[in-house]
This record gives structure tokens, C-alpha cells and sequence, in this order.
């Protein structure tokens, strides 16, 4: 297949789009940072589903990374991520634009979401959910989607980014799609390629600690319980770190006394360097 047209500025694109809805199209996204990986050709398909053209943008956003964080070795991969794409099928277009044309010069702009963005990954990378919406309502300005697709992967982004949609009032629907995973259950992630062998063996064990929590929960353990346990389970199967799991309201991410409300079981924790999060239905 045909590596789809890759266009680089905001203007290029909405030209492009323009002819699109003059045809009738309705307009489908997916935002990534690129290094495609299964996960993301899934929100691809997902999308698809949902609309008759699909844009994929490829930006690695320096506004979410905090300086002392992972921005300068992140993969970089646009060739084989647009042949990824071809293969795969379904992409009509891939926005790729450079850093120069997200954020012009004297951008001055934030978007800061309240709510989900409490807690969680706030407490432990304060600075990147204010550059998460504040690039993705960029992206969904210029691309103004009937429908964007965002990965449950990163649930309390996926909540990030919902909220601010209704706040803003923008005129896309935020559609959350399930979290695809390696044969051992490790959530697929751009990151796990930063991996050695023995690191990536312990990483199998973040899912598979959470699925032991969700059990621990259903059989009548206190959260507080149930959360502290998993927190062990990660530092015996051999994380260095666990910066957090818990267990919280599905929709709201507030924290939860008992299992009354729907409920969703997140975790982040580091192996070697690398941060890895997972999260799923309790
Ligand atoms: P990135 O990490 O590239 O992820 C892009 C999208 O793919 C996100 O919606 C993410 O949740 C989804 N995704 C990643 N791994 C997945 C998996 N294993 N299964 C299902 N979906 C998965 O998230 C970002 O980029 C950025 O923060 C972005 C939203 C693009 C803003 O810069």
C-alpha cells in the first residue's frame, strides 16, 4: 500500500481536510508521538470505524516532558511509522509538523484541566497535563475531528482530555479505546523499547500484580489494602520504584472508601529507568 500524504504545516492540512468535508467526509484523529506500534494502529482501526477519512498525527511534543525526562532520546521513527501505517491501512493522511510550526515563536498559551488531572501522574510529573491539552487541543483545532481516538493506556490522560473537550466546548467527540497488549500482558508502549531483556522480563509483571489486585478487591480486601499489597508485589517481582497504585473512581479518578462506584485499578512504576503505567477495570 501506498505510504499515505504526509503534510508538515497547520495550513497544508486544513486544505487538504477542507476538500474532504466539501465531499461529505467525516473526519476521524488519532494524536500519537510516533513510534507506531501495534497499540496505536488499533486506535486506527478504531477510528476508522467511526469515520470515512483518518488523519494520524506524528509530534513529538516538548511541552509534556519535563527537562530532566526523556524528550531528547525519544524514538524518532516518522519513515517507517508512515510504512507502518501503509501496511497496516486505513490512514488517509499523517500530520507531521515540526516543533517551529506547533509553537510559534512567543507562543504564550496553556491549557490547564482541572479534575482528572489531580493526583496520580500529576503528583509525579506536575508539568504534563497541561502540555498534553494544551498540544492536543492545538491538533484538534487544526484538524477539527468529528471524532478523536485516544488509548485507555493512558487513562487518566484519556479523562484529561475529555473533560477538556466538553469544557472548551470543541465539537469532537473523545472516543477511548481498550489498551492492546504483548503476549505476557505488558501494555504496549514506545517506551518499552528502552527495555534490556531482564527489565523487560519484570515488566510483565505490572499486569499481571493489577489482575492480583482486582481479584484481592473482589474477595473483600480494603483498598487501602489491596493498593499497599500491589505496591509489595511490584518491589518483590523486582521494580525499583513504585510511584503509585490505586484505586479510584472510573469516571472521575477521585479516590474511593469502598467498590460502590465503577472502579479502575492504575498503576506507574519504574524498571531499570524506565516509567511504565498500566491500569484496568476493576
Ligand atoms: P503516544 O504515547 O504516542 O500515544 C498515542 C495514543 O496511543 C494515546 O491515545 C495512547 O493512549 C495510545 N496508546 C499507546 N499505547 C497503547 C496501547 N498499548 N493500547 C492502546 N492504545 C495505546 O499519548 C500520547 O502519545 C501523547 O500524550 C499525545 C496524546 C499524542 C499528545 O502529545
Amino acid at each position: 500500500m501506498a505510504v499515505p500524504p504526509i503534510v508538515a504545516s497547520i495550513a497544508a492540512l486544513r486544505a487538504r481536510l477542507a476538500a474532504e468535508r466539501r465531499n461529505g467526509a467525516r473526519i476521524g484523529f488519532v494524536p500519537t508521538m510516533g513510534a507506531l506500534h501495534d497499540g496505536h494502529l488499533s486506535l486506527v482501526r478504531e477510528t476508522q470505524n467511526r469515520a470515512d477519512k483518518v488523519v494520524v498525527s506524528i509530534f513529538v511534543n516538548p511541552t509534556q516532558f519535563a527537562p530532566h525526562e526523556d524528550f531528547d532520546r525519544y524514538p524518532r521513527t516518522l519513515e517507517a511509522d508512515a510504512e507502518k501505517l501503509a501496511a497496516a491501512g486505513g490512514t488517509d493522511l499523517i500530520f507531521a509538523p515540526s516543533v517551529a510550526e506547533m509553537y510559534p515563536q512567543g507562543f504564550a498559551t496553556k491549557i490547564d484541566v482541572g479534575g482528572p488531572s489531580h493526583g496520580l501522574e500529576t503528583d509525579f510529573r506536575p508539568h504534563f497535563f497541561s502540555g498534553v491539552a494544551t498540544v492536543v487541543a492545538k491538533l484538534l483545532l487544526a484538524v477539527m475531528p468529528e471524532v478523536a481516538t485516544f488509548g485507555e493506556k493512558d487513562y487518566q490522560q484519556l479523562l484529561v482530555v475529555r473533560r477538556m473537550a466538553a469544557d472548551l466546548g470543541l465539537a469532537t467527540e473523545i472516543f477511548g479505546a481498550p489498551i492492546v497488549r504483548e503476549t505476557d500482558g505488558l501494555a504496549m508502549s514506545s517506551r518499552n523499547a528502552y527495555l534490556q531483556p531482564d527489565d523487560r522480563r519484570v515488566a510483565g509483571q505490572l499486569n499481571v500484580v493489577l489482575k492480583r489486585v482486582i481479584a484481592a478487591l473482589h474477595n473483600g480486601e480494603p483498598i487501602l489494602a489491596a493498593e499497599a499489597e500491589g505496591k509489595r508485589a511490584l518491589l518483590e517481582a523486582g521494580f525499583a520504584s513504585v510511584d503509585y497504585v490505586a484505586v479510584r473512581h472510573a469516571t472521575t479518578l477521585a479516590p474511593l472508601d469502598s467498590l460502590h462506584h465503577p472502579a479502575r485499578v492504575l498503576a506507574a512504576a519504574k524498571v531499570g529507568n524506565t516509567r511504565l503505567i498500566d491500569n484496568m477495570a476493576v
